[in-house]
């Protein structure tokens, strides 16, 4: 081995080192980075998807129909009663919205809703490639009647 040789190593060895270093140092941010998603800052749609119409009428069949996705799908977290007690829901970093709370229904329009349960926001799944437009919009309808009409 030449003297050149080694010194390469050498270098290899603290580059690597310093490579380690740094890794070591990184990662408690990278932790410290994803912890404080308990304070969350206020979910607001955009001006113009909160002002959508709906243009589903809320009609028997429509609402059977969410019924039936609602149970697949949202049961689980927001629970039978629409009051965001769903099994699944103690498991979660945050409480999954309560539909049955009339006050903060009665604030939140349709559009927002839709939007809302269209893109999601975690642990909330965003369900427009899993459900059509017409289906998000029945589940608007049948998520309005846990507050009652
Ligand atoms: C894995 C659990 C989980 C599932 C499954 C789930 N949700 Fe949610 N949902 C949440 C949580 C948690 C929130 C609160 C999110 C936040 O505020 O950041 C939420 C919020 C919402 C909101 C927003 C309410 C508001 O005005 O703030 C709507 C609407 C909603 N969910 C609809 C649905 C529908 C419809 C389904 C089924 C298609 C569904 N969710 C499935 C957990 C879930």
């Amino acid at each position: 081995m030449t003297d050149s040789e080694d010194g390469t190593i050498l270098l290899w060895l603290k580059r690597a080192a310093g490579f380690f270093a740094v890794l070591t140092l990184l990662s408690p941010v990278a932790t410290y980075g994803a912890e404080p998603q308990k304070i969350k800052p206020p979910w607001e749609a955009p001006e113009g998807d909160k002002k959508a119409k709906n243009p589903v009428k809320v009609t028997r069949e429509g609402l059977n129909d969410a019924a039936k996705l609602y149970l697949q799908n949202c049961i689980i977290c927001h629970g039978k009663t629409g009051a965001g007690n769903g099994p699944q829901a103690k498991k979660l970093p945050q409480k999954p919205a309560n539909f049955t709370d009339a006050k903060m229904m009665s604030k939140v329009t349709d559009g927002e809703l839709f939007w809302k349960m269209s893109t999601g926001r975690p642990p909330m799944p965003a369900w427009q490639a899993q459900l059509s437009d017409t289906q998000r919009w029945q589940l608007v309808n049948y998520i309005r009647t846990f507050a009652g009409r």
